[in-house]
C-alpha cells in the first residue's frame, strides 16, 4: 500500500478544571490578561493519582473505538511526551501493557509541543516502507506535575490532556506530507532540566526550581509565528494541493495570537481553524490530537477534509503536515 491515513483519533481530559478565576487567587493576573494575551479561560488538571499513561490509555481506547480495529491490531506505538511517568521504563511500554498487548513496538518520542507532527512523520514512513501497517501514536501530557504556581509567566498557561491517533496503511492518500526541523540554538527558551542526568550525577546541586518549566514567552512567541508559517507553507507545497484546496488549519494551541497569525497567512477565518485553547490551555503534545478529535466527533470535520497540522515546541522543534481524512 502506498500510503497512510488516520482512520481513528481519541481523547481524554481529566475531570478536574481551573479557570482564570481560580489564577487570579493564586498569583498576580487578572482574567482580562490571560484571555487578552493567550485566548486561555479555563484547563484540565490531573488528579493526584492520575499518571500520563492512565490518560493515554483512556484516549487510546476512544481512537481504536473509532477506527473500529483491536487493540491487537496494533502493531506499534509512538507516545510522545515531555511528561512521561519515569525515565525507565518509557511510557508507550506502560501504555501498550495497560492495553493488554506485547511484541509491537514502543518507543517515546521527546520533542516537546511538536511531538504530534513527528510522530506522524515517523508512522507515515514507517508504513509506507511496509514495516508495519498500524500504529497508535499516543500524546499524553502531565504539565502541571511540572508547573510552578507560583510563577505567573508559566502556571496560567499548561493544562493536562491525552490525545491519540490510529494511522493505518491505504490505498488512497491520507497523509500526503509531512516535515520535521529542529533548532538547538532556541534551546535555553523553554526548559524544565529536573530529571536529566546532569543534576542526577550531581544530588548537591539539584534544585527544586529545575523541576519545573521556565520559559522567555516573549522570544518563543517570535520564534513560533515564524517557525510555523515555514512549517506550514511547506507542508501544502509538498502535498500536491494547493492552498485553496485546504478546508482546516490544526495548529498547536499554545496562544490564540500565534494561531491567528497562522490563519491570516492562509486567508482562512476562524471557522476553519479548530481551537480547544480556550478550554484546555496549552497541553503541549496533545493539543493536535485532541483538537482533531474534537471537530471530528462534533462534525465540524469530515472524511475527505483537507487539513493542515502545524506545531512549534521547545527544542526549539517543529513540523508540518498536511493530511486528508
Ligand atoms: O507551546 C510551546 C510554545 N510556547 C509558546 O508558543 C508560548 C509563546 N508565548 C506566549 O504565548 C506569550 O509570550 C505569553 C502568553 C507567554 C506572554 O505574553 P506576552 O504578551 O509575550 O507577555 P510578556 O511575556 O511580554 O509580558 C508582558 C507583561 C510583563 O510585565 P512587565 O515586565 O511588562 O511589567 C509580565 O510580567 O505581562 C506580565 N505577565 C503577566 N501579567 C499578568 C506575564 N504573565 C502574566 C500573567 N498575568 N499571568
Amino acid at each position: 500500500m502506498k500510503y497512510s491515513r488516520i482512520i481513528g483519533t481519541g481523547a481524554y481530559y481529566p475531570e478536574k478544571v481551573m479557570t482564570n478565576a481560580d489564577f487570579e487567587k493564586m498569583v498576580e493576573t487578572t482574567d482580562e490578561w490571560i484571555t487578552t494575551r493567550t485566548g486561555i479561560k479555563t484547563r484540565h488538571i490531573t488528579a493526584k493519582d492520575e499518571t500520563t499513561s492512565d490518560m493515554a490509555y483512556k484516549a487510546a481506547l476512544n481512537a481504536i473505538d473509532m477506527a473500529g480495529i483491536k487493540a491487537s491490531e496494533i502493531d506499534g506505538i509512538i507516545f510522545a511526551t515531555l511528561s512521561g511517568d519515569y525515565t525507565l521504563p518509557n511510557t508507550a511500554t506502560m501504555l501498550q501493557h495497560k492495553l493488554g498487548i506485547s511484541g509491537s513496538f514502543a518507543f517515546d518520542l521527546n520533542v516537546a509541543c511538536s511531538g504530534f507532527v513527528y510522530s506522524l512523520s515517523v508512522a507515515d514512513a514507517m508504513i509506507k516502507v511496509g514495516q508495519c501497517k498500524t500504529i497508535l501514536i499516543a500524546c499524553a501530557e502531565r504539565l502541571s506535575a511540572m508547573t510552578d504556581f507560583t510563577d505567573r509567566n508559566t502556571c496560567v498557561l499548561f493544562g493536562d490532556a491525552a490525545g491519540c491517533a490510529i494511522v493505518r496503511a491505504s490505498d488512497t492518500p491520507g497523509v500526503r506530507s509531512t516535515n520535521i526541523s529542529a533548532d538547538g540554538t532556541f534551546g535555553d527558551l523553554l526548559t524544565m532540566h529536573g530529571v536529566g542526568t546532569t543534576y542526577l550525577a550531581n544530588r548537591d546541586t539539584m534544585r527544586l526550581e529545575d523541576n519545573f518549566i521556565k520559559m522567555n514567552g516573549r522570544e518563543v512567541f517570535k520564534q513560533a509565528v515564524r517557525m510555523m508559517e515555514e512549517a506550514a507553507v511547506k507542508a501544502v507545497a509538498d502535498s500536491g494541493l494547493q492552498e485553496s484546496d485546504i478546508t482546516f488549519l490544526v495548529p498547536h494551541q499554545a496562544n490564540m495570537r500565534i494561531i491567528e497569525a497562522t490563519a491570516k497567512r492562509f486567508n482562512l477565518s476562524m471557522d476553519k481553524v479548530l481551537i480547544n485553547l480556550d478550554r484546555c490551555g496549552n497541553t503541549s503534545s496533545a493539543t493536535i490530537p485532541t483538537v482533531l478529535d474534537d471537530g471530528i466527533r462534533s462534525g465540524k470535520v469530515k472524511t475527505g477534509d483537507n487539513l493542515v497540522i502545524v506545531a512549534f515546541g521547545g527544542g526549539a522543534t517543529w513540523g508540518g503536515s498536511v493530511v486528508t481524512l
